[in-house]
Formats: C-alpha cells, sequence, structure tokens
C-alpha cells in the first residue's frame, strides 16, 4: 500500500540547501509534502536540488535570528520540522568557535522554542551526530554513551542534543534525535571532507593532501540510507509516539581514512596519488556507531554498501567536474 504520510504535510527542514537538506528536500517533495526550507545560503551552485527547487518555499536567514524563526513557524504552521543548519565542518568550528555556536547551539535553542506549546508540530528531529559523544574507549558508540565532546564542533553537538533532550523532557516537544556517522554521496560541496575531495583529487590527478595520520577509524554511510532514515524517525515519532529519544545511524563497518581512500581510487579506476601529512588535531582517532536500536526500533538499515554508494557518488562528480 502507498504511504501516504507525507502527502501534503507540511515540512519545515533548515540547512534545505546543504548536502542532507538538499537530499531531504527532495525525497519529502517526491512523497508529496510541501516543503519550507530555511538556510543562510540560497541557489548553490553546485546541489542536487536543481530543478525542485522550485518547489520549496525558500526562506533566506539565520537560524540564530529567533524573530526570523518564530515568524516562520507562526506563519507556515509546519507539522514536522528538520532541524539540520549547522555549521557542519570541524576545521571551520575551530577557526570560528562563537559563530558556531551561534548557528549550532543558539539556532537549536530557537527551533526548540519556538516549537513549544505548538499543537500543530508533530515531530521534530534535531541533527545532532556522532562527534556528540567525544571520545570514548568502548566500540562501537551506542546510544547510552555519555555526551562529552571536547572541541568546538563536538561540544556544540553535545550541547544541541542535551538541549533537544530537555525540550522533551521539561517541556514535552515532540523531540528525537540523530546521530550519524560520516555521511557521503552525491552533492557534498564541502571539499574539505575526505569522500569528495578525495573523489575531486582522483578525478582531477591532483595528489591529496590527507590531514591525519591516515589511522583514524570511522564509518561512512551512504545519503541515501541516511535520508530513509530521517523520514522513518519522523514517521514513527507520529505513528508510535515515539519521542524523547536518540538514534546512531552507521552502516555498521568502520574503516580506516586510508583505507577508504585507496577503495575511492579503486572505484574511480585511478592509481593511488596521495600523501598523509599528519596536521589533523583535536580530532577523535577511533569512532564508529552501533545502529542497533535504530534497527530495532526503526526497522531501519542501510541498504547501500560502500562500495556502491562510493560508484554512485564517483559517477555523479565526474559528471560535475565535466561540467565546470
Ligand atoms: N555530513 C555528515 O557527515 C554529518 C554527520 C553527522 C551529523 N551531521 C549533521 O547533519 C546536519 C547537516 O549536515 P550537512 O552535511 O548537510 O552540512 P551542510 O554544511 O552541507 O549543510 C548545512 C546547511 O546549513 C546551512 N547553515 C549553516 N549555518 C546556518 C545558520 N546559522 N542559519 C541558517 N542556515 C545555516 C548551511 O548554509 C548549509 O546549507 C548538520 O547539523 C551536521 O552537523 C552531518
Amino acid at each position: 500500500m502507498p504511504n501516504k504520510f507525507w502527502e501534503n504535510k507540511k515540512v519545515l527542514i533548515t540547512g534545505h540547501e546543504g548536502f542532507l537538506g538538499s537530499w531531504l528536500a527532495r525525497a519529502l517533495l517526491k512523497r508529496g509534502a510541501a516543503v519550507i526550507g530555511v538556510d543562510k545560503v540560497i541557489n548553490r551552485p553546485i546541489s542536487i536540488l536543481e530543478d525542485s527547487r522550485r518547489n520549496i518555499i525558500c526562506v533566506k536567514g539565520d537560524v540564530a535570528d529567533m524573530r526570523l524563526i518564530n515568524r516562520i513557524i507562526a506563519r507556515h504552521k509546519p507539522e514536522v520540522i528538520f532541524h539540520l543548519a549547522a555549521e557542519a565542518i570541524v576545521g571551520e568550528a575551530n577557526k570560528k568557535p562563537v559563530k558556531a555556536f551561534k548557528s549550532n547551539i543558539e539556532g537549536t535553542w530557537n527551533i526548540l522554542e519556538a516549537s513549544r506549546n505548538k499543537k500543530f508540530i508533530e515531530a521534530v528531529v534535531i541533527a545532532s551526530s556522532d562527534k556528540a559523544y567525544g571520545a570514548h574507549k568502548k566500540l562501537p558508540y551506542t546510544e547510552e554513551a555519555s555526551l562529552k565532546g571536547a572541541h568546538p564542533y563536538d561540544v556544540s553537538k553535545s550541547c544541541a542534543d542535551l538541549l533537544a533532550y530537555t525540550y522533551f523532557n521539561t517541556y514535552n516537544v515532540p523531540v528525537c534525535i540523530t546521530r550519524c556517522g560520516n555521511i557521503y554521496g552525491e552533492g557534498d560541496f564541502h571539499f574539505s571532507r575526505l569522500v569528495p575531495d578525495a573523489i575531486r583529487c582522483a578525478i582531477t590527478n591532483e595528489t591529496l593532501l590527507i590531514r591525519s595520520d591516515g589511522k583514524f577509524i570511522r564509518d561512512y554511510v551512504y545519503i541515501g540510507d541516511i535520508v530513509n532514515g530521517y523520514i522513518m524517525l519522523a514517521e514513527r515519532m507520529v505513528k508510535k509516539g515515539i519521542y524523547g529519544e536518540a538514534f546512531n545511524f552507521s552502516n555498521e563497518d568502520p574503516i580506516s581514512v586510508l583505507g577508504l581512500t585507496k577503495k575511492i581510487y579503486r572505484s574511480a579506476n585511478k592509481k593511488l596519488n596521495c600523501k598523509v601529512i599528519n596536521k589533523a588535531r583535536y580530532e577523535i582517532k577511533k569512532q564508529y556507531l552501533s545502529a542497533k536500536k535504530a534497527r530495532r526500533v526503526l526497522g531501519w538499515k542501510p541498504v547501500y554498501s560502500l562500495d556502491r554508494g562510493l560508484t554512485l557518488t564517483i559517477n555523479w562528480y565526474k559528471k560535475i567536474f565535466r561540467q565546470i
């Protein structure tokens, strides 16, 4: 039976112009939702949104602007909110911590505060991160691990995550929290991230500079699986009354930075050309997540293997690099 849950559902996505936001917006439009987006940048030249942008009510603005957020929520009365807008790059947050705290912490409390006592809001999904956990020895990380970020981006996500919980616990706002491992796929315009950077270098024959010692361990999960996870989570929140919970999303297939780089060059049919510069500071050495709870409670599971996801991603970037 076709799922009618999203038909005409009013959905607010913060950060709809970003990597995850644009995928989520596109997927929700396909399901018949009415999408409102707020982002401080609109009309990004590299985006998978393309023509579907026309079907989104796009608001250019900052989530740290409380009056703007109140106005958007009062005017559009969204039933579901996906709060994704954030400074999502660790290095940028290190360079400008106050700016990152404003976007990631103040922006989150604005969304949560504006959602208080709004009967029309059925679900608010807050994007936290694996980084909200900080460093733990016990691997893989489960949702029970404490939140103890120790550097600007990580701390901003620990704070946003705890704020989300308190708005559920104290004010009954219908919130859930996502904590994803590293997401990769078509449409990521952040070439400071390993996957787009390695693909770019493989395509252009530039030497890839690996910031870490190449031995850091992470999980990498394909964007299509994450979009499904967000959509399934919001549906389950409304249909089953699951609120106040955090969910890890991961393909549970951790790999080293160098291991992933080799895979990317192999998939792109290129000879490995990289230099390990070992300059990464303030980064966790080994981090990967258990997605057992998402599998058990939401019925979610990743369907894209790393090889398949990388092939799709590489093919997309090849097309983009031919155009620019
Ligand atoms: N990509 C990943 O690997 C990953 C992993 C875990 C968690 N996350 C989280 O998921 C969310 C989306 O990540 P992404 O990879 O799509 O990042 P992204 O940078 O591609 O998208 C974020 C969007 O938010 C917008 N934005 C930033 N600050 C804003 C502000 N103050 N007001 C309005 N808009 C603002 C940006 O312009 C951008 O379009 C973020 O909250 C990120 O922390 C991402």
